[in-house]
């Protein structure tokens, strides 16, 4: 169920030969880790795990705003059943780099999660206090069942321990964005997992 990053994969030369075409979003990036179709693979493949764990049941799926608001998007796409979609803001960064660990509930949901299965949609899991918190709190309003789905999982970081049941990609412990994931709120739109160039952290 969790795939290592292939870096070898032909598929990256293929997304980092369209860094060298100079679209404009990519000046910042240095590499691709996990490219566009490597991740599209993917998501087929947990949406149909999903599919059938979840057969017969009414699935709500929660999203973590706002780094997950693209693999819900894909992801919802892929699981073939009936879901409701809900969605929860939280902040645990600043335009830093560094976990908090301080988790500010920026917005909460609008349903009501008693009795409910519920599948929480994470964009990445770092040093896991974001979701540490966001169980712990979740698990408070009773629903019915509680998993994890997270696109990306840093290896061995984490300071606290989770059971998470989805696993996109375990990936090293280095910074990365696209696919949801920001620095100072650039490059959510990247269609790939990448890595910044060093000299756009210094510019920041
Ligand atoms: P954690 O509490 O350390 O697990 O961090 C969780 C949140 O921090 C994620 O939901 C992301 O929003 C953000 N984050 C963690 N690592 C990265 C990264 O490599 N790039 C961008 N955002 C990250
Ligand atoms: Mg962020």
């Amino acid at each position: 169920m969790e795939g290592r990053v292939a870096l070898s994969d032909p598929e990256d030369a293929v997304a980092a030969s369209s860094l060298a075409r100079g679209d404009e979003r990519d000046k910042d990036i240095e590499r691709v880790l996990i490219s566009e179709r490597e991740i599209q693979d993917k998501l087929r493949e947990l949406g149909e795990q999903i599919t059938r764990d979840y057969a017969g049941r009414e699935l709500l799926l929660i999203g973590v705003l706002k780094g997950a608001f693209v693999l819900m998007a894909d992801l919802s796409r892929h699981i073939r059943l009936p879901v409701e979609v809900d969605f929860m803001a939280v902040a645990s960064y600043g335009a830093a780099t560094k976990t908090s660990g301080v988790v500010r509930i920026l917005k909460d949901l609008d349903h009501d999660l008693e009795g409910r299965d519920v599948l929480l949609v994470e964009d990445i899991i770092d040093s896991g206090l974001t979701l540490n918190y966001l169980l712990k709190n979740l698990r408070g309003r009773r629903p019915a069942s509680l998993e994890v789905c997270a696109l990306l999982k840093k290896t061995g970081i984490q300071r606290v321990h989770l059971d998470v049941k989805y696993v996109g990609f375990e990936i090293p412990p280095d910074f990365v964005v696209g696919y949801g994931l920001d620095f100072a709120e650039n490059f959510r739109n990247l269609p790939y997992v990448g890595l910044l160039r060093p000299e756009a952290y210094r510019e920041a």
